[in-house]
């Protein structure tokens, strides 16, 4: 068929995850989970005693780490040497370090160079999410979209997918420091030329993946 890459960036807590798994269920799609692939090199650098300050031993890791993740949008699997580290990946700590990864610059190379590598064994039949999928991992996608909503829903979502076990500051930690971090490498705040924007803040969880489809349908 045709090719059809949608490409979905936002900040942490937009909800990109679970509504881009279920657009590409709908679409019969592949589905690319990119910050997993960051959040799999952080414990592969935190398990082998890495320093995470140190640029060139993080790039090194990044290449030599071997991450296998599943692209089905009904399967959620990430293996790190084989271990399976689906929830490993979502700990707190790992969180809290990640940014490290995503802001050395040759380990972002590395796993850009991956994730386009996986959009092509898709067939070009994808939802790709993450801070960078419609500026540079695949800025030529069929379909470019930044999924927002305000910081209140944002810290409100990720409150409630975490089981509501955190503190308001933990949350803040999680969502707006990281944010900060994350922007200093890469701009997913503002659209880019081309980029469509869909704000989730008074939007349900159907709502959304619906205004996404709109998207896709009035743009192919
Ligand atoms: O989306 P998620 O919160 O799982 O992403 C984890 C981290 O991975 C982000 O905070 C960011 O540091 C990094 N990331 C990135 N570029 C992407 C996806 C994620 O830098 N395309």
């Amino acid at each position: 068929g045709k090719p059809l890459v949608v490409a979905i960036d936002g900040p942490s807590g937009s909800g990109k995850s679970s509504i881009s798994r279920e657009a590409a269920r709908r679409l019969r799609a592949a589905y690319l989970d990119t910050g997993a692939m960051y959040r799999a090199v952080t414990l592969y650098c935190m398990e082998a005693g890495i320093d995470l300050e140190d640029a060139a031993a993080v790039e090194a890791a990044a290449r030599a780490a071997d991450i296998e993740l599943s692209t089905s949008p009904d399967a959620e699997f990430v293996r790190v040497s084989g271990r399976d580290v689906t929830d490993a990946i979502r700990e707190p700590i790992v969180s809290s370090s990640v940014s490290a990864v995503a802001t050395t610059l040759g380990a972002r190379a590395e796993l850009v160079r991956r994730q386009q590598q996986l959009i092509k064994d898709s067939g070009l039949r994808i939802v790709a999410e993450g801070r960078d999928i419609t500026t540079v991992v695949a800025p030529l996608a069929e379909v470019r979209i930044l999924l927002t909503a305000s910081e209140e829903a944002r810290l409100r979502r990720r409150g409630v997918q975490l089981g509501g076990t955190q503190s308001a500051a933990q949350l803040k930690e999680q969502v707006i420091t990281r944010d900060a971090k994350d922007s200093t490498v890469v701009n997913f705040q503002q659209a880019a030329d081309g980029v469509v924007t869909i704000d989730s803040s008074d939007l349900d969880f159907e709502e959304t993946v619906q205004a996404v489809l709109d998207v896709v349908y009035a743009s192919t």
